[in-house]
């Protein structure tokens, strides 16, 4: 059993069509697989009759200065890891640029808003623009009852669902858990990027998001919790880009608010920028349960 690839619209529209009835999940993806995007897609394996994996590298979500030309890219490979997974009428979609913006960038995209503006935003402007513009194209494209997005980019997939509320979207959003490695570092498409050194500092995430916890099992409150982590962050990276404690809208927790909340983080090791976050309770005294998502440590 193969899963069948396609790299347009018509072969799209015949794979979906051959489907029969059912619910279908999209996974979407820029290549690159790792265990984090099987993870996805073994997800929507457990949710959809049928599932959907894309695969295209979207220039509308890169920066001028970003690593678009470099973004690693084996279909051949990505192929190779889904086909276990996948079975009959499952598709794997994989168009051109040419096929998704055959008249160049779009004269009309879609806008994040404010969540587009803040931390990830504010480093890579237009970024979450990208991301949304392609996510929308690919959901009618796919025409998904669910589509399931990683934990990992918390941002993305907090815009993602104000795109879908905001915008009466047909499709049920799932988030899916960071997978990550033994040593705790998320598990990323760009980590391929990094010396064996550099992989070594940029655990300083891991222990940031750690301590960060610590903080907050403490009862340090929105402030303390991220200055624990900002301190363990900045002291190994070569840019800090930023720490924060964020409601689920992605607006800053005021130190006197308690309740749940993201720890979400960003720095460059080398050339390598890097993402990470972990939800947790932020409470002015100290907590036992933990989060399910916990980095523990
Ligand atoms: O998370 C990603 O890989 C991308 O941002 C996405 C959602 C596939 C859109 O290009």
């Amino acid at each position: 059993m193969t899963i069948e690839v396609v790299h347009d619209r018509t072969g799209l529209d015949e794979a979906l069509d051959a489907q029969g009835p059912g619910p279908r999940a999209v996974v979407m993806t820029m290549g690159a697989l790792h265990a984090g995007h099987l993870a996805l897609v073994r997800r929507a394996r457990e949710l959809a009759e049928h599932v959907v994996v894309t695969v295209f590298v979207n220039p509308l979500q890169f920066g001028p200065t970003e690593d678009l030309a470099r973004y690693p890219r084996d279909l051949a490979a990505d192929r190779a890891l889904l086909d276990p997974l996948l079975g009959d009428g499952d598709v794997l979609f994989a168009p051109s640029v040419h096929e998704m913006y055959p008249s160049g960038d779009p004269a009309v995209t879609v806008s994040a808003g404010r969540i587009g503006e803040v931390l990830e935003g504010g480093q890579r402007p237009g970024h979450l623009d990208g991301v949304l513009t392609v996510v929308l194209k690919l959901l009618h494209r796919t025409r998904p009852q669910v589509a399931l997005f990683g934990q990992k980019d918390a941002q993305q997939l907090a815009a993602v669902r104000t795109m879908v509320r905001d915008l009466d979207l047909p499709v049920r959003i799932e988030a899916v858990s960071t997978v990550r490695d033994d040593d705790g570092l998320a598990l990323s498409s760009r980590n391929a990027y990094l010396s064996p050194e550099q992989r070594t500092r940029a655990l300083a995430l891991v222990r940031a998001l750690r301590a960060g916890e610590e903080a907050a099992r403490h009862g340090a409150g929105a402030h303390g919790v991220r200055d624990a982590a900002y301190e363990v962050l900045a002291a190994a990276v070569d840019r800090l880009d930023y720490v924060e404690v964020v409601d689920e809208a992605f607006v800053p927790l005021r130190p006197d608010v308690d309740g749940a909340a993201t720890l979400v983080l960003a720095g460059v090791v080398g050339t390598t920028r890097l993402i990470d976050n972990v939800p947790l309770v932020v409470a002015r005294r100290p907590v036992e349960a933990r989060p399910a998502d916990t980095i523990g440590g």
